[in-house]
């Protein structure tokens, strides 16, 4: 049996020291490298920080599996017993230009079922933590759950590109939506954007490409607020495949989904 109080514990202690150690790498010089193109990066703070949790769960948890971005993890074809999903840094971009706006996020699943989620933005010192079935909080708040909000007063986080000419989807799927919200906001980090949805403090996220680390633990918030958590065709998420991701206050979901992503395939 798992014992989960021990487990959170631990998790909470690690996440506070790897926050500790991010923020000291503020006066340091960053190793800045690219992965699948100019724009993906990573720096010796995030391999460090995966590696810092990583080695920590092998030691005290043996047989749980875990998957990491930056390959510190197993390599898994299904979710058995307990697997730890990490990203150790979410909105590496924002770390290097900006240093905020980005975030430690770390899932825990259960035979492939979400138990305990976990989202620190480094710089505000703000842990946005749920446990399947015992709610969401941002530090000791507890999160209220999600009220329905008129379309027209929503705000509604999604990339520019995607109302743009790109490869994943048409342009004008999006632009209407875009024109009737109250405001767009894109913070990239998408740990951070679906901790916002969590919050209330956005009522919507949409993205067309994110891998299972990226949501791992946003998809846990949300559904303990009573959120909604699928794909932009409105499917259940795969939590070991990338997929698009579109989560919201579940009104507002159900309304953007009939309104304006019917014509996405
Ligand atoms: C990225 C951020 C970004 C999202 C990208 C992710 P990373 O994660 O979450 O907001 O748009 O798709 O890859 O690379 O900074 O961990
Ligand atoms: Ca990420
Ligand atoms: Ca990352």
């Amino acid at each position: 049996m798992t014992n989960w109080m021990e487990l959170d514990q631990n998790i909470r202690e690690w996440i506070a020291e790897a926050g500790k150690r991010i923020r000291a790498s503020f006066q340091t010089e960053l190793n800045i490298q690219t992965k699948s193109n100019r724009n993906d990066l990573v720096t010796n703070i995030d391999k460090a920080t995966e590696e810092f949790f990583t080695d920590n769960i092998r030691n005290i948890y043996p047989d749980h599996e875990i998957v990491g971005e930056e390959g510190y993890g197993d390599e898994l074809q299904e979710m058995k017993g307990i697997t730890w999903v990490i990203d150790p840094i979410d909105g590496t971009m924002n770390f290097v230009h900006q240093q905020r706006n980005f975030a430690i996020s770390i899932g825990v699943y259960e035979n492939g079922v979400g138990i305990l989620g976990y989202i620190y933005d480094v710089v505000h010192d703000e842990l946005y933590f749920a446990k399947k079935g015992e709610g969401a909080y941002m530090n000791d708040i507890k999160l209220e759950e999600l009220k329905p909000v008129d379309i027209e007063d929503s705000i509604v986080a999604l990339n520019a590109l995607w109302v743009t000419e790109n490869k994943r989807i048409d342009p004008t799927i999006l632009a209407p939506l875009v024109q009737t919200v109250r405001g767009v906001r894109s913070y990239g980090s998408a740990a951070l954007e679906m901790a916002y949805v969590a919050s209330g403090r956005l009522d919507a996220y949409l993205t067309m490409r994110l891998a299972p680390w990226d949501f791992a633990a946003g998809r846990i918030l949300i559904e303990e607020v009573g959120g909604k958590v699928t794909n932009l065709k409105g499917e259940d998420l795969n939590p070991l495949e990338k997929s698009s991701v579109f989560v919201g206050n579940s009104q507002l979901h159900k309304t953007i989904l009939e309104k304006y992503l019917y014509r996405f395939k």
